[in-house]
């Protein structure tokens, strides 16, 4: 009874939007943050048509939603739908977090937090490298933002199914950071193996690999990685990738995306509640339920 009691006209309601979303660990990620901060509020997945996306956000307003974190493959269409987006977002063209402050729809982008508490304990071995971004949806805008600005490095790969969206993400980072050291390759393997190998980091911001399709790999040429790299795959779910394991085979350092889904979550948290999420309980927890 205690839990049915619990949610009542003082809880506040916030979500995730984005098409699909029933393997998302966030609901259960802030939603045991709120139970540790004792915060009354819940946490929803919302299954989002984009034919629906601008009655979604009237929706927010109507209903009193307090925010909403975006995932793929919204990021970037949102934008046009908020009231306003901050500094970094305006940058990066992407937008994963939204806080209905009374009716005026905010964004903000937590993912680029993600990305620098991943990367920061490599930074010295990165600075001024080359490095192979592969994706050119939203969590490569924010992963090549961190990349210009805050790892100064020398040169970036960017490696995608669709050459046309790296050519145009090129161009956007040449025109919006004053970068010109961008160069853009169609994703075929065979024909890459060079641009990856002689990468000091190589990273994946695609949903390839991710549950339930484990046996995918954006690459599954081993020759592509070496024991002088440092491989990161944003994917969590699992913790070891396809595309980690081979990186780990030949000797390279990997980095799951357990630091970016938790960090980026915090920061939303913070944005909402005002508090500090537990994050090195949180991590601990979802790490346990995805060993399971
Ligand atoms: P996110 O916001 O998470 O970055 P997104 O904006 O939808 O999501 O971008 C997804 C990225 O993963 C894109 O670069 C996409 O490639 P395309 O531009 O060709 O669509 C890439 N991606 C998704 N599924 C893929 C697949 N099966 N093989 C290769 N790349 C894929």
């Amino acid at each position: 009874m205690n839990s049915l009691n619990k949610f009542n006209h003082n809880t506040t309601v916030v979500g995730v939007i984005g098409h699909p979303i029933k393997h998302s660990f966030s609901p259960l990620m802030h939603n045991i943050s709120f139970e540790l901060n004792d915060l009354k509020y819940v946490y929803l997945p919302f299954d989002i048509l984009q034919s629906n996306l601008e009655d979604a956000m009237k929706g927010m307003v109507a209903l009193g939603i307090k925010g909403f974190n975006v995932t793929l493959p919204y990021k970037e269409k949102i934008i046009e739908l908020l009231n306003e987006i901050s500094e970094e977002s305006t940058i990066i063209g992407a937008v994963n977090t939204i806080v209905n402050d009374n009716g005026k729809l905010i964004g903000y982008n937590t993912d680029v937090h993600g990305v620098l508490a991943s990367l920061t304990p490599y930074k010295e071995e990165i600075t001024d490298k080359t490095v192979t971004v592969i994706g050119a949806g939203g969590s490569a805008r924010s992963t090549i933002f961190a990349l210009i600005r805050n790892f100064k490095v020398k040169k970036i790969n960017l490696v995608n199914r669709t050459a046309q969206k790296a050519e145009s993400l090129r161009d956007y980072f040449a025109a919006k950071m004053l970068y010109k050291s961008i160069k853009s390759f169609e994703l075929v393997p065979p024909d890459l193996v060079d641009v990856f190998a002689k990468s000091k980091l190589i990273i994946n911001t695609t949903s390839v690999g991710m549950f339930p399709d484990i046996d995918d790999s954006p690459t599954t040429i081993a020759e592509s990685f070496n024991n002088k790299q440092i491989v990161f795959d944003l994917i969590y779910n699992p913790l070891k990738t396809k595309f980690l394991k081979l990186a780990a085979s030949k000797g390279a350092k990997t980095i799951n995306g357990l630091t970016m889904f938790v960090e980026q979550g915090a920061k939303s948290f913070e944005l909402w509640t005002g508090e500090e999420m537990p994050v090195d309980k949180i991590k601990t927890t979802i790490k346990s339920y995805l060993e399971q």
